[in-house]
């Protein structure tokens, strides 16, 4: 290769990486909190602050949990896929996500569930809390949050 075409390779790896960079947001206990306050959320932050850290480690761009029905979540809640959001079209770039694929009762692309932006998957997770039981509707809830719920009056 020559000097430019590496400088070229090197430029769009690094646009590759800033663009990664750019849709994934790790939030802090408080941050979550607050951000969640603001939403006009169901059901009390604790609650929801202890779902999120159980489900997603507060990471936007989770992306895990083969479920026993064979469906896999996404994002900071964790949503399930084979009911609330469709799950079969990233974008062929690789990067960023065909918005036009929607599905499930969120009529949603699951994998614009995992960017920074949250207002897509709070929008979902109401719909999710009001047609499914509530909190218990996540297994992260169930597991560990029936027992004690972190303390926010620091935040
Ligand atoms: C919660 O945290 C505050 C300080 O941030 C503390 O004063 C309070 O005692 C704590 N409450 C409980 C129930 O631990």
């Amino acid at each position: 290769m020559t000097a430019l075409q590496n400088m070229t390779t090197a430029a769009i790896l690094v646009v590759a990486l800033l663009s990664h960079v750019t849709v994934a947001h790790v939030y802090s206990q408080c941050e979550l909190a607050n951000d969640l306050k603001n939403r006009g959320m169901p059901g009390s932050i604790p609650d929801w602050v202890c779902l999120i850290f159980a489900e997603s480690s507060y990471n936007t761009a989770a992306e895990g949990h083969l479920n026993s029905d064979g469906s896999v979540d996404y994002g900071l809640f964790q949503n399930c896929v084979v009911t609330f959001c469709s799950p079969s079209h990233r974008s062929t770039a690789g990067i960023g996500v065909d918005r036009a694929m929607l599905g499930g009762g969120c009529n949603v692309n699951c994998y614009s569930l995992l960017d920074d932006d949250i207002s897509d998957d709070v929008a979902c997770v109401k719909i999710i809390y009001a047609q499914s039981g509530g909190f218990t509707a996540w297994n992260g809830w169930k597991s560990s949050c029936q027992n004690g719920l972190p303390n926010l009056s620091g935040c």
